[in-house]
């Protein structure tokens, strides 16, 4: 059964590219019915417009509280019918609202093996902390930053030469595997939430 989606970003899109690209390449059976940004400029917004993908800009008004916009969210998303929705580099704080709204059917990526290295700058937080193994973990959302149950991860060893741009450039290669593999694990009716834990299929 086809997955019908929404992509949440803030920037650059490498992530939502390579879900597209794993569609294109029938290796998922989803849609991306509307990608969703907060950043009017976001730069993910050129390869969408290039591949006819519906977007939608969400700004904050001024003196909105988080709660107000988040409805707003809410409403765009559902308008779009979607089962599940995507967070690929979306930088904006959830509320509890959405992230009960949509428990379940909400998931994000993050580059590191959470529980580790939650938040901002997960590896540099890596390389900070010596450990000789980093990589990125694909998770349900619940209100916590980060915290959700975990679907799946990709290891990715850290070198001693490695920097912050060099790992990340390294993580990221595997997010673009990791996060296509869990949508079609979706796609396939395999991953469920269960009780607050993860049912893999
Ligand atoms: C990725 O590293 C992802 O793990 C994190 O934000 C970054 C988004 O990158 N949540 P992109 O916008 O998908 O290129």
């Amino acid at each position: 059964m086809t997955l019908k989606i929404a992509i949440l970003i803030s920037g650059r899109g490498s992530n939502m590219m390579a879900i597209h690209q794993a569609i294109v390449d029938k290796k998922l059976d989803a849609k991306i019915q509307l990608i969703v940004s907060n950043k009017p400029d976001a730069a993910g917004f050129g390869y969408a417009h290039t591949h006819r993908i519906p977007v939608a800009v969400i700004e904050k008004k001024n003196n909105e509280n988080l709660v107000t916009y988040d409805q707003r969210l809410i409403e765009k998303i559902e308008s779009a019918s979607v089962e599940l929705v995507v967070l690929a580099g979306y930088m904006k704080l959830l509320s509890k609202l959405f992230t009960d709204h949509f428990r379940g059917r909400v998931i994000n990526i993050h580059p590191s093996l959470l529980p580790a290295f939650p938040g901002l700058h997960a590896q540099k937080q890596a390389l900070e902390a010596g450990v000789t193994e980093s990589g990125c973990t694909v998770h349900f959302v619940d209100e916590g930053c980060d915290t959700g149950p975990i679907i799946a991860q990709k290891i990715v060893p850290i070198t001693k030469d490695d920097n912050e741009e060099s790992l990340s450039s390294r993580i990221l290669v595997q997010e673009h595997i990791l996060y296509p593999e869990c949508l079609q694990l979706f796609a396939k009716g395999r991953v469920k939430l269960v009780e607050g834990r993860v049912l893999l299929l």
